[in-house]
């Protein structure tokens, strides 16, 4: 693939990313990723803005595109770094070697990480707001994005053009092909990039959810014409939509939510999923959408996305050993992490003997603070009476989520 230019100073490169690996050792990538990179040529220097890590081949892709418009790794002057995770810059050992005069531009914070990651100690440059860089005919300027995905993170923005080179902020999974701008896909193409960007920012960006929003007001004073993410589409014709996406996707943290349902739901044999037949009649009752997702079948990175935009969760699940069917232990633990805080809940299961799971679910579940319908445990196959009441509980639960 040849690089693309963005405008008559920028050019956007990229690797596409397809493989059975796994994004940060966690989530799947179906549809791949892309590993994005800008070299910004000035009459006097060129910088290159993030990196890639060595896989699936990124840096000879890298270096193939950069080709492809007469530049080679020795003749970039400056490499600036807005992020330390290893997807933009696990390469930065071999292109130093490749490159010993290149100046590496970053925050104060992210040049430690460089030291301690690459053990790279020369030709360091910290950049903090406010602060440019004159590339002859085009500046640079940068600002600092705290937490946004680590404490180091900056973001760079060429004013001339309007382009906001955000790294990890408005980015997506999924590959792009050699489609790399917003207006080259028709729109069930975007819906599935929408799709994959709700799931990334659920699984990578949700725990940061404050500081988007910070960032993004921040980022307000700017005139934004291009979104430059380093995963995922430029933004070219309507910059306005990714940005307002990364908006609404913070802004579920504290609500307001989509008025739907997340089902995860997990049995062994059977009986835990009969009874939630009678709960979703309920939820149907109140015509109260919902989607579903059975665990540990379903990776709980898709369970992430969904619960993170939905106001009601539905926890179905037998008892196991005395406490909850295990997966769906994982699956709080994630919730946790990624702050699937205050929703409208409903906790079912069948068990055997004396059960046990309800009491390990309530000790789990506390810390996400979900306001809970009266849960409903019965022994072995629910009956009619029972499944009168799971019934009831749905169309509870319904009514909550609509508020
Ligand atoms: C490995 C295993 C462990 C179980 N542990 C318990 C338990 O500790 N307490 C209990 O009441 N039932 C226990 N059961 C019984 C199940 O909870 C019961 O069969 C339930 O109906 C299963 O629901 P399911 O069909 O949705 O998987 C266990 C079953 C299995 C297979
Ligand atoms: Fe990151
Ligand atoms: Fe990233």
């Amino acid at each position: 693939m040849r690089a693309c230019k963005v405008t008559e100073k920028i050019y956007a490169l990229h690797a596409d990313i397809e493989t059975e690996d796994l994004f940060e050792g966690i989530w799947p990538i179906p549809d791949g990723v892309s590993l994005n990179s800008y070299l910004v040529k000035g009459e006097t220097s060129c910088a290159l803005i993030d990196l890639v890590r060595d896989w699936c081949k990124a840096p000879d892709e890298l270096c193939k595109q950069l080709a492809s418009i007469d530049v080679a790794i020795e003749d970039v002057n400056y490499l600036i770094l807005n992020h330390m995770e290893p997807d933009h810059t696990g390469w930065l050992a071999e292109f130093k070697k490749l490159n010993p005069k290149v100046v590496i531009v970053a925050t104060a914070k992210a040049l430690e990480l460089v030291k301690s990651f690459y053990k790279i100690e020369e030709n360091l440059r910290a950049v903090k707001t406010g602060d440019t860089l004159d590339l002859g005919g085009i500046r640079l300027v940068f600002e600092e994005a705290p937490n946004l995905h680590w404490p180091e993170t900056m973001v760079t923005y060429e004013p001339e053009s309007g382009t906001l080179f955000s790294c990890d902020a408005f980015g997506s999974f999924g590959k792009l092909t050699n489609r790399i701008f917003d207006d080259e896909y028709y729109s069930e193409d975007l819906k599935n990039f929408e799709d994959e960007t709700l799931r990334y920012y659920a699984n990578i960006v949700a725990s940061f959810g404050i500081f988007v929003k910070r960032a993004i007001e921040k980022l307000s004073k700017l005139d934004i014409k291009i979104v430059a993410p380093s995963h995922g589409l430029i933004w070219r014709e309507k910059p306005s939509v990714i940005i307002n996406r990364y908006l609404k996707y913070a802004n579920y943290m504290d609500g307001p939510r989509e008025k739907e349902v997340c089902v995860v739901w997990g049995s062994m044999y059977g009986n835990t999923r009969d009874g939630l037949e009678y709960v979703l009649k309920g939820l149907e009752d109140e015509h109260v959408p919902y989607t579903m997702f059975r665990v540990p079948n379903e990776d709980v990175s898709f369970v992430l996305a969904e619960a993170y935009r939905c106001e009601g969760i539905i926890m179905a699940m037998p008892t196991y050993e005395y406490k909850m069917f295990p997966p769906m232990g994982y699956v709080i633990d994630i919730f946790e992490r990624k702050h699937i805080w205050n929703r409208k809940a409903l906790r079912i299961g069948s068990y055997g003997w004396v059960g046990g799971a309800q009491k390990d679910y309530d000790n789990r579940i506390a810390p996400l603070k979900w306001e809970h319908v009266e849960p409903l445990e019965w022994a072995g196959q629910p009956d009619e009476s029972t499944g009168k009441l799971l019934r009831e509980r749905g169309r509870e639960l319904a009514r909550r989520v609509k508020g």
